[in-house]
C-alpha cells in the first residue's frame, strides 16, 4: 500500500491506495475519521457492482452506516440531485461529528464533497475513487461542486476530506474509455513530472506493465497533485499546473458538444496542442519535448476519432474562464518535469499549434481500441 500526505493550512490527510482496500475501509474510517455515523453516497453503477461488499466492511467498524445512492453521470451532478441528498441528510439528523463518505468517480465526490461543504456550514467527509480519474485528480485537493445551467464547475467550495482511499481492484469493472480518460490525467503528469515518470508510463501504454506498475503511476500522479496542491490549495500560483492541456481540451469539448469526448480523451488531445505550443514558444526545447511528443501520439491512437475544425476550437479558447483579461493564459513546457504559465503568445501562434494538433489527432487517432487494462 502507498499513502501520500496532502498538507494544506485547513487540514492534513492521507490518500490511501492500494489493492483491496476498500475490504478494510470499515477499519480505515475508524482510524482516519472518528464519528459516530457514517453516511454513505454511492453512485448507483458503483452501488450495483460493489456495494454489498463495501457495506459490509463498513459494517465490521460497528457504527451504525445510512445509504444514499445517486444516479450516475455528470448530467446528475446538478442542484437536483444536491437537493435529494440534504433532504436525505437532514432527515436522518446528520451531525457535524458524522462522516459523509463518497463512493465513485468525479461526479460522486465533487457533488458529496460539496454537500459536505455546505451541510450544517461543514460535516467531515471522506472520498472512495473508484475511477482511474477520480484516483489521480478528482478525489484529491478539497475542490467540490456541482454543474450550473450557464456551466460546468460553477457553484463549488473548498472542503478538504479527511482521507482519499483508491482501491486498484474496483478499476477491473470501469469500462475502458473511462479507463483512458484517466491514464490521459497520468499522461498529463507525466509531463509535469518528466523522469522517471515517462519511461514507467510508456510501459503502460505498451501494455507491459504489471499491477504494481499501475499502483506506482497512481502513487506517483496523486503525489504529484497532493504536493502542488499542499503549496497552493485555492489555485493562486503552481496549482494552476494542473492545468496542462487543458486550455485545448476545454476548447475541444466546448466545440464538439459535452459528452462527445469524455474529458480524460480530450485532455489527451489538448496535450498535443499544448507541447506543440511550447515548442513554437521556445523552440530550444523542441528537442527536449520530442520523446514525450511520441508518447503523446501513441496514447492519442486510443481516443476515438471526432471531427474538429481549428476556428472553433480557437473561438472556443476566448471563452475559457480561465483567461487573464484578454489574454490566453497557457501552462507550457520547457521540457518535462519543467512547467510554466505564460500569457502574450501571438494569435498566430496559437492557430498554428491548433492547426498542428487536429493534424495530429486526425493522422492518429482512433487507431487503437482502449489497450489500459490493468
Ligand atoms: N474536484 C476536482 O478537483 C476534479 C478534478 C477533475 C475532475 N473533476 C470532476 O470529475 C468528474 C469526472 O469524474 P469521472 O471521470 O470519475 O466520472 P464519473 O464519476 O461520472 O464516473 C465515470 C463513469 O464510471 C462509472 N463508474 C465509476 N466507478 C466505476 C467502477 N469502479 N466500475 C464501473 N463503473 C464505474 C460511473 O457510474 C460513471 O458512469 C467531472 O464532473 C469533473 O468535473 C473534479
Amino acid at each position: 500500500m502507498a499513502e501520500i500526505r496532502v498538507v494544506t493550512s485547513s487540514a492534513s490527510y492521507p490518500i490511501l491506495i492500494g489493492d483491496g482496500l476498500s475490504s478494510k475501509l470499515g477499519l480505515v474510517t475508524k482510524r482516519y475519521a472518528v464519528s459516530p455515523r457514517v453516511f454513505a453516497v454511492f453512485d448507483a453503477k458503483v452501488f450495483a457492482l460493489h456495494g454489498q461488499h463495501i457495506l459490509r466492511s463498513l459494517k465490521q467498524a460497528g457504527r451504525p452506516v445510512e445509504v444514499f445512492v445517486m444516479p450516475s453521470g455528470e448530467a446528475h451532478k446538478n442542484e437536483k440531485v444536491l437537493a435529494g441528498l440534504y433532504d436525505f441528510l437532514l432527515k436522518s439528523k446528520i451531525s457535524r461529528t458524522d462522516l459523509l463518505l463518497a463512493i465513485g468517480g468525479g461526479v460522486t465526490t465533487d457533488i458529496v464533497g460539496y454537500a459536505a461543504a455546505t451541510t450544517l456550514r461543514g460535516v467531515r467527509w471522506s472520498a472512495v475513487a473508484t475511477t482511474l480519474l477520480g484516483m489521480v485528480d478528482a478525489a484529491i485537493g478539497g475542490k467540490t461542486g456541482i454543474n450550473h445551467e450557464r456551466g460546468k464547475n460553477l457553484i463549488g467550495a473548498i472542503w478538504q476530506p479527511r482521507f482519499v482511499l483508491c482501491d486498484l481492484s474496483l478499476l477491473q469493472t470501469l469500462p475502458p474509455r473511462e479507463l483512458v480518460a484517466g491514464f490521459g490525467e497520468i499522461v498529463k503528469y507525466a509531463g509535469l513530472i518528466g523522469d522517471p515518470m515517462l519511461p514507467l508510463v510508456s510501459r503502460l501504454l505498451d501494455g507491459d506493465a504489471s499491477a504494481k506498475d499501475w499502483q506506482v503511476a497512481i502513487a506517483r500522479s496523486a503525489a504529484y497533485k497532493a504536493r502542488i496542491v499542499s503549496k497552493d490549495e485555492r489555485e493562486e500560483t503552481i496549482r494552476a499546473y494542473l492545468n496542462l492541456g487543458h486550455t485545448f481540451a476545454h476548447a475541444i469539448e466546448h466545440s464538439l458538444g459535452y459528452g462527445r469526448l469524455l474529458h480524460g480523451e480530450a485532455v489527451l488531445v489538448g496535450l498535443l496542442g499544448a507541447v506543440c505550443l511550447s515548442m513554437l514558444a521556445e523552440p530550444s526545447s523542441a528537442k527536449r519535448l520530442k520523446g514525450y511528443y511520441r508518447l503523446l501520439l501513441s496514447a492519442v491512437e486510443m481516443v476515438p476519432k471526432r471531427k474538429l475544425k481549428p476556428k472553433d476550437l480557437v473561438r472556443a479558447m476566448s471563452l475559457d474562464k480561465k483567461r487573464v483579461g484578454n489574454d490566453h493564459r497557457f501552462v507550457l513546457l520547457k521540457a518535462p518535469g519543467k512547467p510554466y504559465i505564460t500569457t502574450g503568445l501571438p494569435a498566430a501562434m496559437i492557430t498554428f499549434a491548433v492547426e498542428q494538433m487536429i493534424a495530429d489527432y486526425n493522422d492518429f487517432g482512433g487507431k487503437h481500441a482502449p489497450r489500459t487494462g490493468r
